[in-house]
Formats: C-alpha cells, structure tokens, sequence
C-alpha cells in the first residue's frame, strides 16, 4: 500500500464497540507517537477538546457528537435523561468557541433528542449513534468532493503554501486543505509543499510535516516568519488553508497567523484559497465582529514546548488562537458544493438557501 494511503486511512475519532468510550490519536503526542486513548467521562471528553488532543474544526464536531453518544448511553437509566443530555452538550460545546462546527454537530444531536423525546432512552440512542455516524461519514464525502474541487486548481510542478493542519487528523480522510494535495499526489502530480510550523503549537511542524512527509509529499516546512521569504523567491504558485468558521461575508476564521499568510499572498500577487465543508460556514455571523476569537494560556507563548521558560517570567502575553482573515483577501472558498467566488454574499447565501438546505448532505 503507498504511503498516502496509510495516512488518510487512519481513523483519527471513532465510538467503542460498546458505544461508552470516544477512542482517538491523542495529536499531542504526534509525531513522535501515534498513540490512541479511549475517553469517556465529560471531563475527558471536554479536556481532549481543550487541550487539543482532539483538533481541527471538522474532527472537533465529529468528537463531540460521538461524546454525546458515549454520555448518553452512561445515563439511560437516569430520571432527567433528556435534561442531562442538554447539560452535557452545553458543557462540551464551551471547550473551545471559535471553530462552529462543535456546536453544529451538537444541535443535530440534541435535535434527534427533541424530534423523539416521547421515546425512551434506550430507544434514542440507536438513533443518536445513526446521527453521530452520519456526521462523520457526510465529512468524509464532504473531504473527497472539495479534494477534487481544490485539485482542479493544481498543475505539475506547483508550490502550495499551508497554514496550520488542515489534513486528515484534523478531519476525516483527505481533510480539507491538504486533500487536494493528497488526492493529487496519489494520482502521481508532482507539488512542492511549504508547511508554516505555526506557532504557539507546531500543528504545521508536528502535523502537517508528518501527514505529507508519510504520504510521499515534497514537503519543506518553515517557520511563520519565512513566508514572506518564500513567496519572495517564487516559490509559492498558490496558498490552501483550512477554516474554522466562515462568515456570511466570506470573512473566515482559522488558525492565527492566517490572516498574514493572506496579506503576504496579496502583495505577492499570489491566489489565496479557504477550503472546509459547509458546516464550517455560519449563517448567523454575518462578518468578522460576529465570530468569537479563543484566548488562550500564556504558557504556550513562554514554555511549552521548550526545555525551560524562554520569556521572563511575569511578561505579558496575548495569546489569540485564531484571527479572521477578510474576505477581500480571498480568491475563493472551497466547499464541497464546489468554488466560490466574489461576491461571496451573494454566494454564499445562495449556497446556503438552496432547496431544503440543511447543513452537508450525505452521499
Ligand atoms: O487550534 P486548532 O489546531 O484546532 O486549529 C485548527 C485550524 O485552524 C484548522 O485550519 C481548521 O480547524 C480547519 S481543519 C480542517
């Protein structure tokens, strides 16, 4: 089997046989160790969200909605279920604010719950899991489709510049901005690929590097700071990035340093691209003020991942983990309807009211 397919063939989320436990690669610990952990209580389950041993905007929602399932099936014995049930969804969906697709993937649950509530819980959870693995398996077509839509942007010899990990981890199967990258090296398209480390935690260094290196890419990874050097020298024939909310507006969310990536790519001359299913898209921010920014620990600026602190102790950090890169910065947003392009108003909300739209359909 090539490499490639060993990497998008790794299933990153998945529930337990016994449907109580939410098994996944903790990414924490990548590269160094693929390792998997087998979580059940909601304070496991909250904290692999927030401390990133779950991540990605697509796999945070899968996660969740398969949580749930494991939170439900602890309590179906418990007077207040449907209560109960709520509770844990409210509780896991504040782990992290910023990426919509945890709290999309949380109402279809909790929406199965209202639809059925004169069922018993015993009852509901069948139906909760068909949800859960319905979710998971409308990304994986949902991957593939804006894989094929993104490789019809890429030509033989092309060099791609990436921010953060967008990749099969941080989804299912291809992932979204790494898909068409995969997808078409698999079909034997030779592409240069610069991965920005990204700071504060190395998802391109500890992620991004490991998913292409394991497939076969030409992968060179670099520190945020060098883009503007690679670009420079010529290197750079188009950006991919992934995205954790989407704007009516096209403005978009994703990881920090997003936004600087796009602004080099403008003054460059060079074609910026979001790409990420439609649940990324939020029909309720209507721009950049709408969407909720995560503030994180100042520890991930000073020690984390180094041997001893490399800050004075006392300094004062802001630590924002995403930014919101304006949509006049973007070429176009790739979606597994297809590319859309300015005015993204317009389109995107003719994406969004096409006939009984109700979030991505399944195959
Ligand atoms: O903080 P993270 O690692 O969850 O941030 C992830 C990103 O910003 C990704 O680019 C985004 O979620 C898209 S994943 C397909």
């Amino acid at each position: 089997m090539p490499m490639n397919n060993k990497i998008r063939h790794l299933e990153n989320v998945a529930l337990s046989e016994d449907g109580r436990e939410v098994i996944i690669i903790d990414q924490t610990r990548l590269p160094g160790e693929l390792h998997y952990i087998r979580l059940s209580s909601p304070e496991e389950l909250y904290l692999a969200i927030f401390e990133l041993k779950i991540r990605g905007a697509p796999a945070i929602g899968i996660f969740a909605a398969y949580g749930l399932c494991a939170l439900a099936a602890q309590i179906l014995n418990s007077e207040n279920f449907h209560q109960r049930l709520r509770e844990y969804g409210e509780y896991l969906n504040s782990s992290r604010p910023t990426a919509v697709n945890l709290s999309w993937a949380i109402q279809r649950l909790l929406a199965i719950a209202e639809a059925h509530k004169d069922r018993s819980p015993q009852d509901l959870l069948p139906l909760l899991q068909q949800e859960a693995r319905a979710i998971h398996q409308q990304d994986v077509s949902m991957c593939r489709a804006i894989a094929e839509y993104g490789k019809s942007l890429l030509r033989e010899n092309i060099g791609i510049l990436t921010h953060c990990n967008a990749g099969p981890l941080a989804t299912s199967r291809y992932g979204t901005a790494l898909g068409p990258i995969l997808l078409a090296h698999e079909q034997g398209m030779q592409l240069r690929v610069f991965a920005d480390e990204t700071r504060p935690l190395l998802q391109g260094a500890r992620l991004t590097a490991y998913e292409l290196q394991q497939a076969g890419v030409d992968t060179t990874l670099i520190c945020d700071n060098m883009a503007s050097q690679v670009m420079k020298n010529g290197w750079v024939d188009i950006c991919f990035v992934g995205c954790d909310r989407v704007a009516m507006n096209g403005d978009t969310a994703n990881k920090i340093g997003t936004s600087g990536v796009a602004i080099l790519a403008k003054h460059y001359g060079i074609p910026f691209y979001v790409l990420g299913p439609s649940s990324s898209i939020d029909k309720n921010c209507q721009s950049a003020a709408d969407i909720p920014i995560e503030l994180r620990s100042k520890e991930e600026i000073c020690s984390k991942y180094y041997m001893k602190p490399m800050a004075p102790a006392g300094v004062k950090c802001y630590n924002p983990a995403f930014d919101v890169t304006e949509h006049n910065l973007i070429s176009g947003i790739i979606t597994e309807k297809g590319i859309i392009r300015p005015p993204f108003r317009e389109n995107l909300e003719k994406l969004m009211s096409e006939a009984e739209w109700e979030g991505p359909q399944s195959e």
